[in-house]
């Protein structure tokens, strides 16, 4: 298993580009399947996530192949296949195809999803909307589900769960007629799916809002789509900046989508400009406490981010509370932080981190993507060496970490440990 040796304690400086989004491209490639043609995703990330989404596309009779940046995926051809445990855990995403069969083959048989161990991720909200929309679903040790969607058909969400969203749009994109759905999650990935869509000829009215009327078609067309830069990845190392030290610019176009990201750092002492070409962060002193932030769906904190504002919390002046209320498991990563000196106190769903001036390195092991980001920050802003194990969960959702924080100054490189 490889790990990740970093050497603490440089400020990190200069300029990097921001990748293309994970949560937006593999959504993109569940709807790729609907489009009888070959659909062109520039800017594509080269992450384990995608690699992993392919395969599945592959399996279901798709061309997947790369040119320079670009994913091109030619789905003339699909045919539904059970889709096996060991392809179907590797990702959360894969639960996407399940909308993107149905609504190209009105059938789907798959192994439940995987994805990061940061709470049960059911998927019962998946399985309601496509009932209400008259698929028949039978849950066994798979699924299995097949029908027709039925026009007219009004879906409520009793949670504004994401994938669950995508997942209903992925199948109205094809009904004839129009259906409803309420109380929709409203992150930009689900508005960039929604104007992928759009694109390829399924009208959609409230993108943005939390309640979306979509017309289907038979007809649908490929789609040439730039992915948007990860908002994710992008807030990832403006924290890291502000964590290590340094002054550095992330060219990026999500720089509206970090509001709610931006606004508690900025209160907290952080130098943050938005500019044209992203965003230029700058450490300054050291940062005063967050005070308490709450995780929520978009536009409010987001739960991708806590971790890593957990990280950068350690070693501010004054205590923060961070409240999780978005995944019931996410809060692994303070003791993990605790090994490096940090001091956290977990109480039900909540982190109280108490500042400390500096973090010291050490060896320390992540649970899942975000987390072993945070771990990534930890690492770069203490005293000495941290050897971070499970490295593999980077390559998740980030492209190359070592080559990106190599490129402002920092000191880490990859080993092999035992
Ligand atoms: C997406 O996961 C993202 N993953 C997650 O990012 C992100 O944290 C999450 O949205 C929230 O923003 C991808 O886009 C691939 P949800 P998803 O359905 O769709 C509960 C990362 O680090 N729920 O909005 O799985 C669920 O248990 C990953 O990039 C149900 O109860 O998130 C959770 O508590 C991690 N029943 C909450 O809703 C359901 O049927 C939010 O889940 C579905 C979800």
């Amino acid at each position: 298993m490889a790990s990740l040796l970093i050497s603490g304690g440089r400020p990190l400086c200069g300029e990097i580009k921001i990748q293309g989004s994970k949560n937006a491209v593999l959504p993109l490639m569940a709807a790729a399947l609907l489009l009888p043609g070959t659909t062109r995703l520039s800017g594509c990330p080269r992450i384990s996530d995608v690699a992993a989404m392919a395969e599945l596309l592959e399996q279901v009779g798709a061309r997947v192949s790369w040119e320079e940046d670009t994913l091109c995926i030619d789905a003339a051809t699909v045919h539904p296949i059970p889709l096996k445990q060991e392809d179907t855990r590797k990702t959360r995403a894969s639960i996407l195809l399940l909308g993107a069969l149905l609504g190209r083959t009105q059938c789907c048989e798959m192994a439940y999803p995987g994805g990061c161990a940061i709470g049960s991720r059911p998927i019962d909200l998946h399985l309601k909307a496509l009932r209400g929309m008259g698929y028949t679903v039978w849950e066994r040790e798979e699924l299995f589900c097949e029908g027709k969607g039925i026009a007219g058909a009004d879906i409520y969400f009793t949670f504004p769960s994401v994938g669950a969203t995508q997942n209903a749009l992925l199948t109205a994109a094809t009904i004839q007629g129009e259906t409803r759905l309420h109380g929709v999650a409203r992150e930009p990935e689900v508005q960039v799916l929604c104007r992928f869509l759009q694109k390829a000829g399924v009208r959609i009215d409230g993108i943005g809002t939390k309640n979306l009327k979509i017309k289907g078609s038979e007809v649908l067309m490929p789609v040439n789509e730039v992915v948007p830069s990860d908002r994710i990845v992008a807030g990832t190392y403006l924290v890291a900046v502000l964590a290590a030290g340094g002054n550095a610019l992330l060219h990026c176009d999500c720089v509206r989508e970090l509001a709610a990201l931006v606004k508690p750092l900025r209160a907290a002492g952080a130098k943050i400009f938005e500019l044209p070409e992203g965003i230029r962060v700058g450490a300054g002193e050291r940062l005063t406490a967050l005070d308490y932030l709450v995780t929520e769906p978009y536009p409010g904190f987001p739960t991708d981010m806590q971790s890593q504002v957990m990280a950068l919390a350690a070693v501010c002046e004054g205590t923060t509370i961070l409240e999780e209320r978005v995944f019931e498991a996410r809060l692994a990563t303070a003791a993990q932080l605790k090994r490096m000196g940090a001091k956290i106190y977990l109480e039900e769903n909540r982190a109280i981190i108490q500042g400390v001036s500096r973090l010291r390195g050490a060896a320390v092991e992540a649970g899942d993507l975000r987390g072993a980001a945070a771990l990534v920050i930890g690492g770069l802003s203490a005293e000495g060496e941290t050897l971070l194990a499970g490295y593999s969960y980077i390559l998740r959702g980030y492209e190359d970490i070592v080559r990106d924080f190599t490129a402002l100054g920092a000191e880490l490189r990859l080993t092999e440990s035992r």
